[in-house]
């Protein structure tokens, strides 16, 4: 009977351990970022797009034309801001840089 509380006292323990540690993983995949832009536009069609394309495109098919990228912008930005997106998977800053800073620059289809 001792053995029981003993055992069951471990499992606790060891699911303690398990929540914490997955706490933690989630938010070190949320890595947030600060936009540094220059004063170049980033181009839509040669930069943004393909970015878009190879990395949202395959969940998310509603950002395949520059009227849906433009109309989706102000929660693309936000969502990649935060770290939130792209789900799965991780843009370099640079990268971060074109899509943000071609949204705050007006979003022009160049
Ligand atoms: C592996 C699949 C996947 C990839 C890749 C991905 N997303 Fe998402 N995205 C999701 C899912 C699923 C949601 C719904 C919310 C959630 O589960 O976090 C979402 C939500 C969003 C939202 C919130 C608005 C909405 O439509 O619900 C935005 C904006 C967004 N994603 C932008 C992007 C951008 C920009 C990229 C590329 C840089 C990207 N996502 C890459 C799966 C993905």
């Amino acid at each position: 009977m001792k053995n029981i509380v003993g055992i069951f006292a471990v499992m606790v323990l060891f699911f303690a351990m398990f929540m914490s540690c997955k706490k933690k993983n989630k938010e070190e995949t949320k890595v947030s970022y600060t936009p540094s832009c220059t004063s170049t536009t980033p181009s839509f069609s040669a930069t943004v797009k393909p970015l878009i394309q190879s990395t949202c495109v395959s969940c998310h098919s509603e950002y395949s034309t520059y009227t849906q990228i433009s109309a989706s912008s102000s929660s693309i930005r936000s969502n990649i801001v935060s770290g939130a997106m792209p789900k799965g998977t991780t843009l370099s800053e640079a990268q971060k840089n074109s899509i943000v800073c071609w949204i705050d620059a007006g979003k022009p289809n160049n």
